[in-house]
């Protein structure tokens, strides 16, 4: 491992421009107009795979955005990794409030700043780095390593769930090695266990046939948008509960231990809160912090439209409303289900007055695992040997859909060894990523790769 780690350690100055070149490239899945920029980030992720040292790198054509794929099976006899991450990113709205332009990454200190810094750009690459110092500086890897690198993770992954299916034989591993999560904190080696998973609806409230005079019809139609707020207020009880019937079924109660586990974690809600601009936190009664985003289920709003939203006052009953609802899903709550009592409770409480029309947008399955298989205590030797400090174990809020189908399809182990932080703003303004993670992590890649060979 040595000459591996100091290969790393010299050549890092230039693995940071490779990233800063990938950073560049605006590979938004959701927009149409980027499809350019997602074709160019699939070839850039698939040509520094090519000179990193593996074999049978290939762009894979989709119905959506392209797959890249890798592979290199020189070690019979030895296990096989699948490393999965995304180049696609999220879009950059509202771009005011970035202080540097979200595609020119820019070094602050330790950090680095641009659109999929730290989701998944950053991440993801420090495994194509590790790789390579192995090729480099050994001519050779310890076990089987594939690739695959989609650019549909922030959309749903729907191409790479088909894909899947298809070639899950092809794809047959041991493992599959993630990093697109989170570190506990700063300088904390970590390893995930659990995703929260997601139901994603679209509540649309119809009422007149068209924009009302607020004066001459107020106060006889049914206004959409009063309708639809009222509907929301009826979905979460006071202590938070949602009253969605059924909705609880299937929850995994959480046990004794894993509470016990929880408190052990050094997490002040104080300073959490100070973080955020809140003077209190919020959320389902007779849970902690840590509980509520980690092993309960939610249901949030997370945005609204209808009627008149320029600047000043127009008297108006508009005609409709719309509601974006995602409820975030914990084991072993089913998203189809769940999507299926939404409906039904939200055709129950609706009245006469006015039209619901609810759409399922995309949904994904959460996910845990025990923390005691063979691969995932390598994992967690490794990450201990790079940070040179004990691995902490935790759940997650968010949600790779993806990770599931890993397990159930390929019957591989997930190991989520993610090197973000969830203080660098995914998915909002000014994301970015810790420059000695990047290193941090690279390394425990390498560690990884050599503790599961042997
Ligand atoms: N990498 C994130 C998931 C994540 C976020 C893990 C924070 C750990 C900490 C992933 O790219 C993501 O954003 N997932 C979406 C999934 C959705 C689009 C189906 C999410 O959680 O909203
Ligand atoms: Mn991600
Ligand atoms: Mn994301």
């Amino acid at each position: 491992m040595k000459e591996i780690l100091q290969y790393i350690d010299q050549n890092i100055g230039g693995y940071i421009e490779e990233l800063k070149e990938f950073l560049r490239i605006p590979s938004i899945s959701t927009l149409s107009e980027n499809q350019k920029d997602i074709n160019r980030a699939a070839e850039f992720v698939a040509s520094k795979l090519k000179s990193a040292g593996m074999n049978h790198v290939e762009v894979i054509k989709t119905e959506g955005h392209p797959l890249v794929y890798a592979e290199w099976l020189g070690a019979p006899g030895k296990p096989t990794v699948l490393i999965y991450g995304h180049y696609d990113v999220q879009p950059v709205d509202p771009i005011e409030l970035w202080n540097t332009p979200p595609f020119e990454p820019t070094i602050i200190g330790d950090k680095i700043f641009a659109r999929g810094a730290t989701d998944d750009k950053g991440q993801m690459y420090m495994h194509v780095k590790s790789v390579e110092a192995f090729f480099k500086s050994t001519g050779s890897l310890p076990l089987n390593v594939k690739f695959l690198i989609e650019g549909e993770e922030e959309i749903g992954s729907s191409s790479l769930s088909s894909f899947l299916k298809q070639n899950a034989d092809r794809l047959k591993c041991d493992a599959v090695l993630i990093s697109d999560t989170s570190l506990f904190a700063k300088g904390v080696p970590t390893l995930t266990y659990g995703l929260r998973g997601l139901a994603y609806m679209e509540l649309e409230v119809v009422g007149p046939n068209r924009d009302l005079h607020s004066g001459t019809f107020g106060g006889a139609v049914a206004n959409p948008i009063n309708i639809l707020a009222s509907m929301i207020s009826k979905m979460i009880d006071k202590n938070g509960k949602i009253l969605i019937p059924g909705f609880y079924q299937d929850v995994l109660k959480l046990s004794a231990e894993e509470r016990k586990n929880f408190k052990l974690l050094k997490f002040s809600e104080k300073t959490y809160a100070k973080e955020l601009g809140v003077k209190e936190l919020s959320g389902e009664k007779g849970y902690s912090t840590l509980e509520r985003t980690w092993v309960r289920p939610t249901l949030d709003c997370n945005g609204i439209i209808g009627g008149f939203t320029e600047k000043g006052a127009k008297t108006v009953l508009p005609s409709k409303a719309t509601a974006k609802i995602s409820m975030r899903l914990v084991p072993y709550q089913d998203p189809e289900k769940i999507a299926r009592l939404f409906t039904k409770f939200v055709k129950k409480i609706a009245p006469k007055s006015v039209k619901i029309n609810v759409t399922s947008l995309h949904g994904g399955s959460p996910f845990v695992a025990p923390i005691t298989h063979p691969i995932t205590k390598a994992a967690a030797r490794a990450m201990e040997k790079s940070f040179g400090k004990k691995c902490v174990f935790m759940r997650e809020g968010g949600s790779i859909p993806i990770v599931v189908e890993f397990e159930k399809i390929l019957k591989a182990t997930p190991v989520l060894m993610g090197l973000g932080l969830n203080s660098e703003n995914l998915h909002s303004p000014n994301e970015h990523f810790d420059l000695n993670h990047f290193q941090l992590g690279i390394k425990s890649s390498a560690y990884f790769l050599s503790e599961l060979a042997e």
